[in-house]
C-alpha cells in the first residue's frame, strides 16, 4: 500500500495532529530532515516508531516540542541549558538533559537512559503541528534504520511506505543535515553529533566544548554508530581521480574527469549549500549501475565538519571494492 502524501495545509496539519494524538505515526518536515513522529508519552506509539524504522532498541529518540516552555516540564534545565535554548531554539540544536520522571515521557523513547534529548524545530510546519498536537513528539529521522536521512516527502515514502499513516509534504528541508546534539548532563558541554548548529556557534556561547577525538568514538550518541549513514554502495573519500564505474559527489568549481556520473554538492564551494544537497545527492547516486561513490575533499569549516562526519561513517561501513 502506498503512503498518503499531502501538502502541509492547515487542514492537513490538523488531521496529522489528530492522528498523532490517537497514537498513529506521521512523517513531517523539520528544517534539518524529515522526522517520523509519534506521541512521546505513549510507549505503544514509540514502539511503533522503532518497528517502522527497524531500529535497534537501544537507540534513544529525540523528543520534539514547540519551545522552552513546553520542554521545561520534561527535563531539568540548568542556566546553561536555558541559555542554549534561548539562543538556538527554535532551530537545529538538540539538548541532552536529565529526564524528569514526572514529565510523562515514554521510557522507551529514552531507551532506558535517565536522560532525554529535546529539540524545538524551527520549520513552520513542524511548529504548527507540535502546537496543534499539544503533546511532545518523539521523532527520529524518517528513514529505515542505518539508511540515509530523508530530506523530501518522496524520500520518506520510498523509505517507510505504508509504515506511516500520513506524510506531510513541506518541500525540501532547508538545512539538510540532522540537528547538532549537545550533552549538558556533565560539567563540560559535550558534542555528541555535529549538525546544523556549528561548533563555532556553540563555542561562542559555551566557551569550551568537549568533542570526540579524531579517530575515536567516545561520548558519541548511541545511535551514531559508524554504519549509521550508509548508502548501499561503497564510499571513497578525498577522491581526486576516477576509478572505473564510480559516480562522483563533487565540491567546488572543477570536477576531475572520467566519472560515470557527477552530482554537485556545491559548485561555489559553500559547505552550507553542500549540506543541503548531501543526502539527496547520495541517494541519487546510490544505484547498482555504479561501482561506488567517490567524494571530493570537503574542507573542515562550518558545516563541512558535519558533512565529513556523515561521509566518514558511510565510508567506514563499506570499504571500496
Ligand atoms: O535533526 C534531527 O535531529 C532529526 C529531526 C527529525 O529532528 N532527528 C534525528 O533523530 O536525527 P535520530 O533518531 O535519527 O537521531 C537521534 C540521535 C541518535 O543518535 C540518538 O542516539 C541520540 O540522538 N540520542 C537520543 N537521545 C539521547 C540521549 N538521551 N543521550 C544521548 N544521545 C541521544
Ligand atoms: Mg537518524
Amino acid at each position: 500500500m502506498d503512503p498518503e502524501i499531502v501538502p502541509a495545509s492547515d487542514s492537513a496539519i490538523a488531521r496529522a495532529a489528530q492522528l498523532l494524538c490517537a497514537g498513529e505515526l506521521v512523517a513531517f518536515p523539520t528544517e534539518t530532515v524529515y522526522g517520523l513522529g509519534g506521541d512521546a508519552t505513549s510507549e505503544a506509539a514509540v514502539a511503533r516508531i522503532f518497528a517502522a524504522k527497524g531500529r535497534p532498541r537501544f537507540n534513544p529518540l529525540i523528543v520534539h516540542v514547540p519551545g522552552l516552555a513546553e520542554a521545561e516540564p520534561l527535563a531539568v534545565f540548568d542556566e546553561r541549558a536555558r541559555n542554549a535554548a534561548r539562543r538556538f531554539w527554535p532551530g537545529p540544536l538538540t539538548l541532552v538533559l536529565p529526564r524528569r520522571a514526572s514529565g510523562g515521557l515514554s521510557l522507551l523513547a529514552s531507551a532506558g537512559l535517565d536522560t532525554v534529548a529535546l529539540r524545538a524545530p524551527a520549520h513552520p510546519v513542524a511548529q504548527q503541528l507540535l502546537r496543534a498536537a499539544g503533546i511532545p513528539i518523539a521523532a527520529p529521522s524518517a528513514n529505515r534504520s542505518g539508511r540515509i536521512s530523508p530530506t523530501t516527502a518522496a524520500h520518506v515514502a520510498a523509505e517507510l511506505g505504508s509504515r506511516v499513516a500520513l506524510i506531510l509534504d513541506g518541500g525540501a528541508c532547508p538545512v539538510g543535515l540532522e540537528s547538532t546534539i549537545l550533552d549538558l548532563t556533565g560539567p563540560v558541554p559535550a558534542l555528541l553529533r555535529p549538525g546544523g548548529v556549528t561548533l563555532e556557534e556553540l563555542r561562542e556561547v559555551f566557551g569550551s566544548i568537549a568533542t570526540p577525538a579524531v579517530g575515536e568514538h567516545p561520548p558519541r550518541a548511541p545511535g551514531s554508530l559508524p554504519s549509521h549513514y550508509a548508502p548501499s554502495l561503497p564510499v571513497r573519500l578525498d577522491a581526486l581521480e576516477a576509478r572505473p564505474g564510480e559516480a562522483l559527489l563533487a565540491f567546488g568549481a572543477e570536477a576531475p574527469p572520467g566519472f560515470a556520473e557527477v552530482r554537485w554538492l556545491s559548485r561555489s564551494g559553500d559547505p552550507t549549500e553542500a549540506a543541503a544537497n548531501l543526502f539527496a545527492a547520495l541517494r541519487q547516486l546510490d544505484r547498482a549501475e555504479f561501482t561506488g561513490i567517490a567524494v571530493m575533499p570537503i574542507p573542515e569549516r562550518g558545516l563541512g565538519h558535519a558533512i565529513n562526519d556523515r561521509l566518514r561513517r558511510a565510508a567506514a561501513a563499506k570499504a571500496p571494492r
